[in-house]
């Protein structure tokens, strides 16, 4: 069983796309996935359905995968953490069958919190989402601090399992090139191949599928795809 933290220190690089979608190839693959949502916005959450996520408690099946939602539809100014037994269970590893689970996917949120923090405490690898825009180098350089941070408070065994760039909009496309040329420069982690602007991709969302429901033959499908079967043989 591996945990796999997804972060990155910016908002909206496509982070909880990625993870619900890598968790729902994975299965589709024959792996028993877990989905921790750890961000209280809850979009994990939402993404699969489960749409009031206050009085949400225990673990939901959805497209293969095992979900444990975000239990907040609040944005709360303190947020609790670890706020339910199975989460606390599953992180360290008490949880009963859990050693049965491939993977267990956290869906993180952006800013460093104590979410955040918890997540790479018990993450045995972190995959980082990056978008194309002129905070990308510097997102990436705070994404590689907190997970120094988390090494130097205990978890030594803290991986960087690969970076993975999304073009979040069209007009992505031709900055693309140039910034992953400078973070080639900046560093020697794995870079997957970039995830292709996807028009179907928040299209699925509003009709509460995946893409892989919604539009299967599209690009968005098919870079998920196959980035899973890739994340799977490094792993
Ligand atoms: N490859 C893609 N093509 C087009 N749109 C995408 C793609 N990936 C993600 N999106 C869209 O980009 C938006 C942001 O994605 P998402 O919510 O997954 O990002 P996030 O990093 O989790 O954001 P937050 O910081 O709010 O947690 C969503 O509307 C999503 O549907
Ligand atoms: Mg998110």
């Amino acid at each position: 069983m591996k945990i796999i933290s997804v972060n990155c220190m910016k908002g909206g690089v496509g982070r909880t796309t990625l993870t619900c979608h890598l968790a729902i190839a994975l299965a589709k693959l024959k792996k028993k996935v877990m989905l921790i949502d750890l961000d209280p916005i809850a979009n994990a959450s939402y993404a699969f359905g489960i749409k009031s996520t206050k009085d949400t408690t225990g673990i939901v099946e959805k497209d293969g995968v095992m979900i444990l939602p975000a239990k907040k539809a609040n944005i709360p100014i303190r947020v609790e953490l670890a706020d339910s037994i199975e989460r606390k269970q599953i992180l360290n590893g008490s949880f009963c069958g859990i050693n049965d689970y491939d993977y267990v996917l956290l869906d993180c949120p952006s800013y460093s919190s104590a979410q955040v923090k918890e997540a790479l405490k018990h993450a045995d690898e972190v995959l980082i989402p990056i978008a194309f825009d002129a905070f990308t180098i510097h997102s990436l350089e705070q994404t590689f601090l907190s997970i120094e941070e988390a090494r130097q408070a205990g978890n030594s065994k803290l991986k960087v399992h690969g970076i993975i760039p999304i073009q979040i909009f069209e007009f992505d496309v031709p900055l693309a090139k140039g910034i992953l040329q400078e973070i080639k420069k900046t560093t020697n982690e794995h870079i997957y191949s970039t995830i292709r602007y996807c028009k179907d991709i928040p299209d699925s969302v509003r009709h509460s599928k995946s893409v892989f429901d919604y539009a299967p033959e599209s690009t968005g499908a098919l870079d998920f795809m196959s980035f899973a079967k890739e994340f799977i043989q490094d792993n």
